[in-house]
């Protein structure tokens, strides 16, 4: 097991299935145009070999599947079939929810338990000049479809001040409503965001929404694990809800995820260029791909940021969050 100074070790992978999404939201893409896949993405049966390889090469315990938007991808019932029957404590799904009509069937015969569903408002307007496109009743519906077939979700938001602040509480009291964990996320300094006005606008940090939250409910912090990237709160007989303070408190020294992208690059920090290629080591028999494993994932190791996000232009958008 490769091991930091810092005593961060790998327990956490992203898989990112697709690069491609559908949605061309705000604070991801400039220019309203979605993202395509990346020329030569991965075949299914190379992803789960490299997530196996990493479950026991890397000490991967944990598995995100996300994106881009993963239920674009046609590799989606393959991996997530494929995954669920590796030796992992732990497999989430991220996903816009746009598409989650369409995968209930494949969802429910893996035995996936736990999804995260983006979700910014409860508007149909505001929602359509966030994300540029798709439909809020199609994953309100995706999210009830969810949870009757028993799956624990959380929603995702990015609070931003000119943009969705009326829908914190709105969204907070749905969520409570339907036993669904609400997590804000901190909008992040990078891509087009980094340096930008239109960031230093629209952040808004934990203080503001806790005295937001404050406002309507009394709420006390709750133990998180401690390689998590969400800071949780309890409000008595009502529900929780996390924020994501990638600003206000960053986690970088207690980070334990792992990246691999649609096209093979092992990536160590969400906040770093430097990628590590699989795809020499995914030919290999299982043997000698464990050992070639072991220098990626120390180069992979030491692209972490020492304390605090930095914000590189990197890469949120095509390896996942
Ligand atoms: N800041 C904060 N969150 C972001 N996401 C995407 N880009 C950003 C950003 N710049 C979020 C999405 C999704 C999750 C995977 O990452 O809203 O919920």
């Amino acid at each position: 097991m490769i091991v930091d100074v810092q005593g961060r070790k790998f327990r956490n992978l992203r898989l990112s299935l697709t690069a491609a999404c559908n949605y061309a939201c705000t604070y991801c893409v400039p220019d309203g145009k979605k993202l395509q896949a990346a020329s030569s993405e991965l075949s299914a049966d190379e992803m789960v070999r490299a997530v196996q390889l990493l479950v026991e090469g890397a000490g991967i315990e944990k598995l995100r599947i996300t994106g881009g938007e993963p239920l674009l991808s046609d590799k989606f019932d393959d991996v997530i079939v494929g995954v669920m029957g590796l030796n992992l404590s732990d497999v989430a799904l991220t996903t816009n929810g746009q598409l989650l009509p369409r995968k209930v069937e494949v969802i429910k015969r893996s035995g996936l338990r736990r999804i995260n569903i983006s979700l910014d408002t409860l508007d149909p307007n505001a929602f359509r000049s966030i994300a540029r496109s798709g439909d809020l009743a199609t994953v309100l519906h995706g999210i009830e479809l969810m949870l009757d077939a028993g799956l624990k979700v959380k929603i995702n938001m990015v609070p931003m001040r000119t943009v969705n602040m009326d829908q914190v509480m709105p969204m907070l009291d749905w969520c409570m409503d339907r036993n669904v964990e609400l997590r804000f996320i901190e909008l992040m300094n990078m891509g087009h965001l980094k340096h930008n006005a239109v960031y230093q606008r629209d952040f808004v940090g934990m203080d503001d929404l806790l005295r937001l939250v404050g406002a309507k409910y009394e709420y006390s912090r709750v133990d998180a694990d401690y390689d998590s990237t969400s800071v949780r709160y309890e409000i008595a007989n009502k529900g929780s809800f996390g924020i994501i303070a990638n600003e206000s408190e960053p986690f970088c020294s207690s980070c334990t995820r792992l990246r691999l992208s649609s096209n093979g690059y092992i990536y160590g920090c969400l906040s770093s260029t430097s990628r590590h290629a699989m795809h020499e080591v995914l030919q290999l028999p299982k043997h000698l791909a464990l050992n070639a494993i072991q220098s990626i994932l120390r180069g992979a190791l030491a692209d972490k940021q020492p304390v605090a996000f930095t914000g590189e232009v990197t890469v949120m958008k095509f390896i996942g969050g």
